[in-house]
């Protein structure tokens, strides 16, 4: 089974895969968590664009194919293979969200990674404004944003996230200014239903 965590920088990606991958092993399931940009050498390069200034848009966009090929044929598809969870902090929606708002075609970046990465089972998006995203980094890390981190971009991408939402029947589309608790609620649930179908 294939979960992964999507939303604009700053809406709690990583604490609510935390919670339920800690949800998820309490129940005894064996959980493989991974997250991308990964942090191979493609990764590592497109984590450098986000301190030094971002790269051409082709390169960029390149860059995180490549580095979600080799996730898919390293990490992913072995490790469903072998009937694990799979549990991800972004995937390709990020690039059909980011590099979408940066000026491609969002529907041609879909196909191109529908290609070669195997869709998820459920896609959570934490959705919250740009606006309050940016704020909560700000607050949170107590210095400037990062390069990825402007609000108007951040805004297109937000849209561009629930665009695919209305059209992908495995998309649940989570209120990201709900509790932390209420936010793991909702994605708990909608496992628990997976988990029990036929
Ligand atoms: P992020 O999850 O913030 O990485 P970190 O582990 O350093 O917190 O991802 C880095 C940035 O990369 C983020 O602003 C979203 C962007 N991104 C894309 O533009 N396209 C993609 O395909 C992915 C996976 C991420």
């Amino acid at each position: 089974m294939l979960l992964v965590i999507e939303g604009i920088d700053g809406v709690g990606k990583s604490t609510q895969a935390d919670a339920l991958q800690a949800w998820l092993e309490g129940a005894g399931l064996d959980v493989v968590r991974s997250k991308e940009p990964t942090d191979g050498p493609h990764g590592r390069e497109l984590r450098r664009s986000m301190v030094e200034g971002r790269l051409p848009p082709r390169q960029e966009l390149d860059l995180f194919l490549d580095d979600r090929r080799e996730h898919v044929a390293q990490l992913i598809g072995p490790a469903l293979s072998a009937g694990r969870i799979v549990l991800l902090d972004r995937y390709y929606f990020s690039t059909v969200a980011y590099q979408g708002a940066r000026g491609f075609e969002p529907d041609a970046l879909l196909a191109e990674n529908e290609a070669f990465a195997p869709a998820p089972d459920a896609l959570f998006i934490l959705d919250m404004p740009a606006a309050v995203s940016v704020a909560r980094i700000r607050a949170e890390r107590g210095d400037g944003v990062d390069t990825f981190e402007v609000p108007e971009a951040l805004e297109r991408s937000r849209s561009i996230f629930l665009d695919l939402a209305k059209r992908a029947d495995y998309a649940l589309v989570i209120d990201a200014d709900a509790t932390r608790d209420a936010i793991q609620d909702a994605m708990q649930a909608r496992v628990r239903a997976l988990l029990s179908a036929p």
